[in-house]
Formats: C-alpha cells, structure tokens, sequence
C-alpha cells in the first residue's frame, strides 16, 4: 500500500481526542468516520464540527468551500461495523483500557479490509499488547497525537518489534498530509517520548504540592514564566484527564510493583470524586464559571 492508496479514515472513540483527529481528517480531505458507544459523544462531536468550521472560515484559517468539504467527508455513526468497513486506516481513540482495545481490535480485524491499518491513539499502551488479538500485527502501531489534536503539531509514530516498515512510512507520510511532525519511536518503551518527560515533570510538581512546598498556582506558574512551557503540569492535568493520569499510573504500578508509579494522594483525591479536570468542569482548578 502506497499513501496515495488512503482515501478513508475511521476513527474510534468522540471523545477529547477522537473529535478532534475525526475534524482534522475530514480538514485534510480524507473521507472520515467517526464511531463511539455513546450516542451522547457522537452528538456532542457533531455540535463541535458545527461550530467549529465556521469559526474558521471567520477567522480566515479556512475558505468556505474547504469548511464546506470538510464537512462533507466527516460523519458519525453508532455502528463500529459501518465505520470501518471502508476504512484504508483507522486510528483508535477509545477509553484508556487495554482490555476495550483487545476487544475493539480483534472485532475491527474481522470487519476492516485486509489492507487497513489499524492504529491506536493510546497515551500509555504499546501497540504489541494489541497486535495480538489481530490476524494483522504487521499493520498495528502506535499513532499518538497530543491534546488539542486540532492544534499540537507533534505525533508519536511507535514501531515495535511487529510493525512492518511499510506500516510505520504509511503513517510518518499519513502525518505529514495531516500537517503534523511526526517522531518515529524505534523501540515500545511506556509512555513514549514527551510523556516520559512530562511524566518526571508532573511527579516532581506533584511531590512539591503534597509535601506543602508550594501551592499549584506557584508551580504552574514557575513552568510557564521559569521555563517558557505553555502551560504548568496541573493545568496540563487538567486538559489532558486526571482520569488519564489516574489510570496511566496504576496501570504503571500493576506492571512494576514499585510504589513509586502509585498516582499521588491527591491525584486519587480527585479521581474518587469525578473531578478530572475540563471535561468534568473541576479538576485541579475549577472551570464551571470561567467556561
Ligand atoms: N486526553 C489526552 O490528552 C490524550 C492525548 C493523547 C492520547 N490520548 C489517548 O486517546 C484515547 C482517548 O482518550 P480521550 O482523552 O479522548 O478519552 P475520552 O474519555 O474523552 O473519550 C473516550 C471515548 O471512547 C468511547 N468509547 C469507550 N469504549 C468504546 C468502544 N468500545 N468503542 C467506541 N468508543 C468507545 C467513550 O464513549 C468516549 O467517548 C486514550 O487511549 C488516551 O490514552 C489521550
């Protein structure tokens, strides 16, 4: 398979990530499916591209005919079946469970086209404790896009020790078309490339708060005006899903027993109480009047 050969993207999940990726595909003029469990999130995805293209044509990023276009390659379906039956590639954006993954793969093996690729958005899961519940591993990686994906330019493209080359060029070229950089991992390590990095960041941020050295606001505010970061790790917390960080850590420490990975006390504060952050309107900070 060449990339000119991709016409027909699937992706799998409408959440944070999915609805983004699904916008940017349809953008750069794949005709794209969008499939989720819930219909509420197909709704919610849906509401989001009718506002969104229009607001890029008023701030001039987009023409009207290419929002217009944009709109037209881009619907959603309920049906995972009638979302990756035509698929050329497909990039997975579901809740971070391993298990859902598996399951999700091994049903889109049987349902996409033999040539599809079949890519998984996961934070934190390598894509060879996937590959294995396909009849396709070759054509299983590891395509990471970071959070807003409409606007981060950088994508992880992961090859494990599976992954035909064919498989990793198709999706290096498959970023470029979709106007990203793209790094290619060369070995499965957790966590990837900038994730191990925010990783130590957001560990020592979180110590610094819970031994009562400084207050959030302080330590988010020495990585933005100290270090030139966009954003400090708790409000990154906050738009990429305490929940994420919740689960990315036990399933840390599930693998290595050391207490270490364990996610701090106040991260498992609040996970318990259903405050991950923007999408709950409370995380770290509380966004229900701002927003
Ligand atoms: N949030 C981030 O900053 C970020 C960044 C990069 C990658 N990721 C990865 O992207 C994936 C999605 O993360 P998110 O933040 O968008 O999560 P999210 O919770 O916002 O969305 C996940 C969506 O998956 C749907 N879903 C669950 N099971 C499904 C199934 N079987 N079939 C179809 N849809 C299903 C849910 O209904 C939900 O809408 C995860 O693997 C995560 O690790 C997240």
């Amino acid at each position: 398979m060449k990339i000119s050969d991709i016409k027909n993207i699937s992706i799998i999940g409408a959440g944070n990530m999915g609805h983004q990726i699904s916008t940017l595909c349809a953008i750069h003029g794949y005709k794209t499916t969008c499939t989720d469990i819930s219909q509420e999130m197909l709704d919610k995805a849906n509401a989001f591209v009718d506002k969104y293209l229009p607001g890029r044509v008023e701030k001039g990023k987009l023409s009207e005919e290419q929002a217009r276009q944009a709109r037209a390659n881009l619907r959603f379906t309920p049906s995972l079946e009638e979302a990756v039956k035509d698929a050329d590639y497909v990039i997975e954006a579901a809740i971070e469970v391993l298990d859902v993954k598996r399951k999700l793969f091994a049903d889109m093996d049987k349902m996409a086209p033999p040539h599809a690729i079949l890519a998984t958005n996961s934070s934190y899961i390598v894509s060879s404790r996937i590959a294995d519940a396909t009849k396709r591993p070759d054509k299983v990686c590891n395509m990471h896009f970071f959070n807003p994906a409409l606007v981060m330019k950088l994508v992880e493209v992961v090859q494990g020790p599976h992954v035909s080359d064919e498989t990793t060029a198709i999706t290096m070229n498959l970023c470029e078309k979709l106007d990203k950089v793209p790094v290619h991992i060369k070995k499965e390590v957790d966590g990837f490339l900038l994730n191990r990095i925010f990783k130590a960041i957001s560990k020592e941020a979180l110590w610094l708060l819970d031994m009562g050295v400084a207050s959030m606001e302080d330590i988010d505010n020495a990585c933005v005006f100290g270090a030139g970061h966009p954003m400090g790790p708790f409000r990154l917390m906050d738009l990429t899903g305490i929940d994420l960080a919740y689960i990315a850590e036990t399933e840390a420490f599930k693998k290595s027993g050391d207490r270490s990975d364990l996610p701090s006390p106040s991260v498992v504060a609040h996970y318990v109480k259903g405050e991950y952050g923007q999408k709950t309107g409370k995380g770290w900070y509380d966004y229900s009047e701002k927003q």
